[in-house]
């Protein structure tokens, strides 16, 4: 059976459930839960700076670019009124969970002074 827990969007911005980080993507002005997980070698996208484009995470660890649209595509479902948002977890029962607020930087504007070099994801 599927755990659900309330977060209170306006004090946390991440998610742990187990060894699994999610953390609160701004995409088009919609939140979404993503897997802070750099396809690459789990890099945290989290810390990722936007490309100028604004459409994919230039990763922290080694710069792969990963496309927003795939980074969401393994998002928690989650559903939102107001600051409220009731967010249903992935399997694996028993998993401890805690969320928590972290900085993002993935959120912020397109990084002005990046490079278009680094392998592509996405
Ligand atoms: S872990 Fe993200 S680029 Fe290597």
């Amino acid at each position: 059976m599927a755990r659900v827990i309330v977060m209170d969007l306006s004090r946390h911005n991440t998610v742990m459930v187990g060894h699994d980080r999610y953390f609160v993507l701004d995409t088009g002005g919609r939140a979404e839960l993503v897997r802070d997980h750099c396809p690459h070698r789990g890099g945290p996208l989290s810390l990722a700076r936007r490309t100028p484009d604004g459409r994919r995470l230039s990763c922290p660890w080694h710069g792969t670019k990963v496309g927003i649209a795939a980074v969401r595509r393994g998002c928690l479902p989650m559903v939102r009124s107001g600051d409220e948002a009731l967010v249903v977890l992935p399997d694996g029962a028993g998993a401890p969970v805690s969320v928590t607020h972290r900085e993002i930087l993935a959120n912020l504007p397109p990084d002005p002074t990046h490079h278009d070099e680094g392998a592509e994801h996405g």
